[in-house]
């Protein structure tokens, strides 16, 4: 096991990784696991970087071709149970999980969801927290 110090200073923490100081709003996860990635999913995440990217929407280092005061994290993920409907897409804090995303569908997601707030709801398959009361 690692024997790393933890830190509790709250400013070296956020030199160390001012994401921690962002006006982070939402948080995107392409699944790139081996059944999404047989639906084109690497390519569902080149299209969202694109798109973000197009808008300045996305938070990273310029150098990235990023926008340090962006709003949205782009990551991708492991399998989260769509194997079978891939390529799978979550967007965070709405908790809207995606099935059968594909490139083509990315410029309508950040347009309604990601800009105006309006989950896709053709692609929509899961809302976390699930209401089955
Ligand atoms: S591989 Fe993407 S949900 Fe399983």
């Amino acid at each position: 096991m690692a024997n790393v110090d933890f830190i509790d200073d709250c400013e070296r923490l956020i030199d160390l990784a001012p994401i921690a100081s962002a006006n982070i709003q939402r948080h995107v996860f392409v699944c790139t696991g081996k059944s999404c990635s047989r639906n084109d999913s690497v390519e569902v995440k080149d299209a969202f970087e694109r798109e973000l990217k197009a808008r300045e929407l996305q938070y990273g280092k310029v150098s990235k071709g990023c926008n340090p005061n962006g709003s949205v994290v782009l990551t991708e993920c492991g399998s989260v149970g769509f194997c079978a409907v891939g390529a799978a897409v979550m967007v965070y804090p709405d908790g809207v999980w995606y099935a059968q995303v594909r490139a083509s569908d990315v410029p309508e997601i950040v347009e309604e969801h990601i800009v105006n707030g309006r989950p896709v709801e053709r692609l929509a398959l899961l809302r976390v927290p699930a209401d089955r009361s």
